[in-house]
């Protein structure tokens, strides 16, 4: 079997260090690995695959020999570098928004739209969605397929990792400085106000028509990946939770839809669980999602007005399902196709 020349930008973060577990518990085919970060971790040792790495500074020529770059060190760093990734022949698997809505770019999950990678000849570039948007879409595609869906109103419980490191430690410092009795001096950097004990129905900026961007790429990359044009209205907050995030989904069908048959249809969808007997208090939650690779759906009931409308739950991983391991499958799926 080849095994590819690996790059990850971002190698130092919440989700290149996550990307970097992926591959070695999927057992990738990796000859060569490059871990790229920003002159502030430049030096620093990793482990992995019995090794010792070495963090280098990301630079354009940071990639000669590179097949498979994987970028998640925000949007302007893809901006500037997947394009000399490119140049150099790799393929870049993007985990930021730069350039998931551009048309020639494919923006994909694997278990909706995997043939959707074909596409990215165009450009060398595959994005991997937002992280809201990854565990939305399990669901909603297998449904969409099944019945046609007309709307969805969404509201999201997102974890702080979804702010990468520094939001992990935000909260984490806030918490104990509660503890200590001094949350005076919890003065917020990552998040606009204080996360601890709170919520906050504000992620990424305010747009002009009242909703904020996070919001915004709910609504425009799920009918991208489904291929659709349905409506759908996002609310998006950020909850004191380390790294898995919920989302509260309402959706109409074109038709009416059992919410029996609807479990079923979830029963045979790809890394989607279904965890939903709430007379034994079973439903999904983040501390069942955190760690794993699986999407968890549950709370599926009708609507009591309306026959087609269903409610449901469901939570997965923010750093994983949301972010490193679509990526890791995004490139095998990837691979697949040489
Ligand atoms: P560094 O640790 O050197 O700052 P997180 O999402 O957890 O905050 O991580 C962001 C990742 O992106 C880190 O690996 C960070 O590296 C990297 N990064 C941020 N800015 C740059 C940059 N200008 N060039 C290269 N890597 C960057």
């Amino acid at each position: 079997m080849k095994k590819y020349h690996v790059a990850i930008v971002g190698a130092s973060g919440a989700v290149g260090e996550e990307i970097l577990k992926v591959l070695s518990e999927r057992d990738f085919p990796i000859d060569k690995l490059k871990l790229l970060a920003s002159s502030r971790s430049s030096g620093m040792e990793v482990e992995a695959f019995g090794n010792t790495y070495i963090i280098e500074e990301l630079k354009e020529d940071s990639f000669e020999g590179v097949d498979i770059a994987f970028f998640s060190a925000g949007g302007s760093v893809s901006a500037k570098y997947a394009p000399c990734a490119v140049k150099s022949g790799a393929v870049v698997i993007d985990n930021t928004s730069h350039f998931r809505m551009e048309a020639d770019v494919p923006l994909v999950v694997p278990e909706v739209n995997p043939d959707d990678i074909a596409g990215y000849k165009k450009r060398g570039i595959i994005a991997n969605p937002n992280c809201s948007t990854i565990q939305m879409v399990q669901i909603l595609g297998a449904l969409h397929r099944k019945w046609g869906i007309e709307r969805v109103d969404v509201s999201t419980y997102q974890a702080v990792s979804g702010a990468g490191k520094s939001g992990m430690e935000e909260l984490v410092m806030q918490m104990q400085k509660f503890f200590a009795f001094e949350m005076d001096e919890c003065q917020p950097s990552v998040f606009p106000h204080r996360i601890a004990l709170n919520l906050i129905p504000h992620i990424d900026v305010f747009m002009d028509n009242g909703y904020t961007k996070e919001e915004m790429k709910m609504m425009n990359e799920t009918n991208k990946i489904l291929h659709s044009n349905f409506a759908l209205s996002a609310t998006c907050v950020r909850v004191p939770v380390l790294r898995s995030h919920s989302e509260s989904i309402t959706i109409r069908f074109k038709c009416e839809v059992e919410a029996s048959e609807a479990r079923e249809v979830l029963r045979g969808a790809e890394n989607v669980i279904v965890i939903d007997e709430p007379q034994n208090l079973s439903y999904p939650m983040p501390s069942i999602a955190t760690d794993t690779d699986e999407t968890y759906v549950g709370r599926i009931r009708n609507d009591l007005y309306d026959k087609k409308i269903l409610h449901l739950w469901c939570v997965a991983d923010q750093v994983r399902v949301g972010a490193a391991t679509n990526a890791v499958r995004i490139a095998e799926k990837w691979i697949k196709m040489q």
